[in-house]
C-alpha cells in the first residue's frame, strides 16, 4: 500500500496579521480544506467563560477539552461542542485573550494536536495559526510567516469589530495585541516563530489577492497539485 502525502500549506503569525483572509481565500481557489487552529483555543475559552466562571485549572480545562471537535463544513473545520457548532461565536477579543492563556499550558496543546491532525484531507489542507508549521504539521510542504505592523493588525481588527457591532478604542486594542503577542511568542511549548525553511510575506501594504498570487507563484515552482503550473 503507499501512502498518499496529503499536501498542507501552513500559515502562521500573530493575530490579525491576515492569516485567516490569506488561508481561505487560497484554500478556495485551491479547492482545499481549511483550518483556522485559533478555533480549538477560543473554543475551550469559551467552554471555561460559559461553563467554569473563566477558571482555568486542571479539571476545568479536562473538562472543557472534552466535547470539542472539527467537523466539515463545506471544506472549511468548524468548531463543534458536542452538536452545537460554536464557530460563529468564538470572534471576540475576550475570548481571544482567554484563549491566547490557555494556549500556553502544554497539556491543552497535546489535547487539542490530534484533532488539528485529523483534518488532513485530500485533495490538500490549509491550516493557519501559530505552530502550524513548527509542530502540528511540520510535514507542510509550503511554509508562510504572515507579518504585519501592530498599528495596521489593531486597525484591521478594529474594523473587523466595528463592523460587527462592537466598539472598542484603537489604543486599547493595539495594546492588547503587543500582550497577546509577547505571550504567544514568549510561551515554552510551540511558541510563535517561524518553521525552519518558512519564507516570511508582509501583509502590511498588500492585497489578498497579491499575497494568493505569490503563494500559488510558490506553490507553482514546487509543482505542486493546485500551483501555478497546473492553472490554465
Ligand atoms: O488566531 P486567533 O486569534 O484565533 O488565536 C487565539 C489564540 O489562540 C492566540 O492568541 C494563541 C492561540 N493559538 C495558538 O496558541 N496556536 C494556534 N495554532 C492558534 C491559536
Amino acid at each position: 500500500m503507499t501512502d498518499t502525502p496529503i499536501p498542507v500549506v501552513s500559515i502562521d503569525g500573530p493575530g490579525a496579521s491576515g492569516k485567516g483572509t490569506l488561508a481561505r481565500a487560497l484554500a478556495e481557489r485551491l479547492d482545499w480544506y481549511c483550518l483556522d487552529s485559533g478555533l480549538a483555543y477560543r473554543g475551550l475559552a469559551w467552554v471555561l467563560a460559559h461553563e467554569h466562571e473563566g477558571r482555568i485549572d486542571e479539571e476545568t480545562v479536562r473538562r472543557g477539552l472534552d466535547n470539542l471537535r472539527f467537523e466539515d463544513v463545506t471544506k472549511r473545520w468548524h468548531l463543534f461542542l458536542g452538536s452545537r457548532d460554536l464557530t460563529a461565536e468564538l470572534g471576540g477579543e475576550d475570548l481571544g485573550e482567554l484563549a491566547s492563556r490557555v494556549a500556553a499550558r502544554p497539556e491543552v496543546r497535546a489535547r487539542l494536536l490530534p484533532l488539528q491532525r485529523a483534518c488532513l484531507r485530500l485533495p490538500g489542507l490549509v491550516a493557519e495559526g501559530r505552530d502550524m508549521g513548527t509542530v502540528v504539521f511540520p510535514e507542510a510542504r509550503l511554509k508562510v510567516f504572515l507579518v504585519a505592523s501592530p498599528e495596521i493588525r489593531a486597525e484591521r481588527r478594529w474594523r473587523q469589530l466595528s463592523a460587527s457591532g462592537v466598539r472598542v478604542n484603537l489604543d486599547a486594542l493595539t495594546e492588547a495585541i503587543r500582550t497577546r503577542d509577547r505571550r504567544d511568542c514568549g510561551r515554552e511549548t510551540a511558541p510563535l516563530r517561524p518553521a525552519e525553511g518558512a519564507f516570511v510575506l508582509d501583509s502590511t501594504e498588500r492585497t489578498v489577492g497579491e499575497l494568493v498570487t505569490e503563494v500559488l507563484d510558490r506553490l507553482g515552482g514546487m509543482g505542486l497539485p493546485g500551483g501555478k503550473n497546473e492553472r490554465t
